[in-house]
């Protein structure tokens, strides 16, 4: 069935929900996708009139210059449903912002603020029986764009595709995490593509990742890229250090992701009273402080895990043991947090946003 909605995205719906077919309970991380996708072309220099359709395979080119040249970027959100059944985003113009700024650094052209908001609250609304009420539940978003243009010169395509797909989602990472600080790989560099959610970013971390698994960690804390000095962030969460009740975090630059749940903690901890700088953080620094026991935290801030405990970490063969706190600004921040994105709390900076 073809609707056209009064913004003008063309919907066509899918005729059988697979959603009786879902596990709930057993949801691994970004593996089940809802029943529509939100699509919307870039052609003849104008992002063309936007579609919802049944999440499907679609055809590229082979030479499609994403494929050759990387030109792609993305974005992940999250939406959240209360008691009441109403759905909730979580300072999503954040999101919008940092899109059109990755887009921007990989010669991309901009997406219309309307076309997004307009084109995920009805994608939204068409996928609520996905999104679950319950603290830990939500529905993971993914925006991202991609080069279509079939050319393999290298040079930024004519033609790009707009999409947006949604996965459902539980708590990301439960348990702390051990980590490897970086001495040798490094994610991003000054002038380079650190703070732009490209998607080659990430593939560059897997390589050494792996190597870190083979070690027994989860997860590199990548330090700066000219001296291994500073540690930076993880590869999908922005970090923060407690050392005695302060916290520390990096600020960001060009090679830092701009994390909205970064900028949330530290928004937090002035609303809780807790001190927070946001400065260089030598490994020098954790590391003594390590030594001398006034390092009570680490952990990580970002959309998938909300904040993610950090258990142990490694530099230069020397391993030291985090351990857990029961009253943890950790858990205080995860708390703070997923009860203000499921409106379970006042929401004083103005963050969720309704979705009608
Ligand atoms: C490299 C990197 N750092 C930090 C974050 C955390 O950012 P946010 O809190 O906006 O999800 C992410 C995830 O988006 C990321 O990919």
């Amino acid at each position: 069935m073809v609707e056209s909605n009064p913004n003008e995205i063309v919907i066509v719906k899918s005729e059988h929900s697979k959603i009786n077919s879902v596990d709930f309970n057993n949801l691994i991380f970004g593996r089940v996708f809802t029943d529509h996708m939100f699509v919307c072309d870039f052609e003849d220099g104008k992002w063309q009139t936007p579609k919802i359709m049944p999440y499907q395979p679609m055809t590229i080119e082979p030479s499609a210059r994403v494929f050759h040249y990387g030109q792609a970027v993305f974005e992940g959100m999250k939406a959240y449903k209360d008691e009441n059944g109403s759905i909730f985003l979580f300072r999503p113009d954040q999101n919008f912002k940092r899109i059109n700024k990755s887009a921007a650094r990989l010669a991309i052209p901009e997406f219309p603020e309307n076309y997004f908001f307009e084109g995920l609250e009805t994608l939204l609304k068409m996928e609520s029986d996905w999104i679950k009420p319950g603290l830990g539940n939500s529905l993971y978003i993914r925006p991202f764009v991609i080069a279509t243009e079939p050319a393999i010169s290298a040079s930024p395509a004519a033609t790009y595709r707009f999409m947006i797909i949604c996965s459902p989602a539980k708590a990301y990472y439960n348990k702390p995490v051990r980590v490897l600080f970086a001495e040798k790989f490094s994610r991003s560099a000054d002038g380079g593509v650190g703070f732009a959610k490209a998607a080659g970013n990430y593939a560059a971390q897997f390589y050494p990742t792996g190597l870190a698994q083979k070690k027994g960690f989860d997860q590199i804390i990548w330090t700066d890229a000219s001296t291994h000095k500073y540690l930076e962030e993880a590869g999908t969460m922005n970090i923060f250090f407690r050392v005695g009740d302060k916290l520390i975090t990096a600020p960001t630059s060009d090679r830092i992701l701009d994390g909205v749940t970064r900028k949330s903690v530290i928004q937090l901890a002035e609303d809780l009273g807790i001190e927070c700088e946001v400065r260089p953080v030598s490994v020098l620094e954790i590391k003594e402080a390590a030594k001398d026991g006034s390092l009570k935290e680490i952990f990580g801030a970002g959309t998938a895990a909300v904040i993610s405990a950090v258990s142990a970490f490694e530099h230069a063969d020397d391993v030291f043991e985090i351990p857990q706190l029961e009253n943890s600004y950790a858990s205080l921040f995860k708390k703070t947090l997923t009860h203000i994105q499921h409106n379970l709390s006042e929401d004083k900076h103005g963050w969720r946003h309704e979705v009608k």
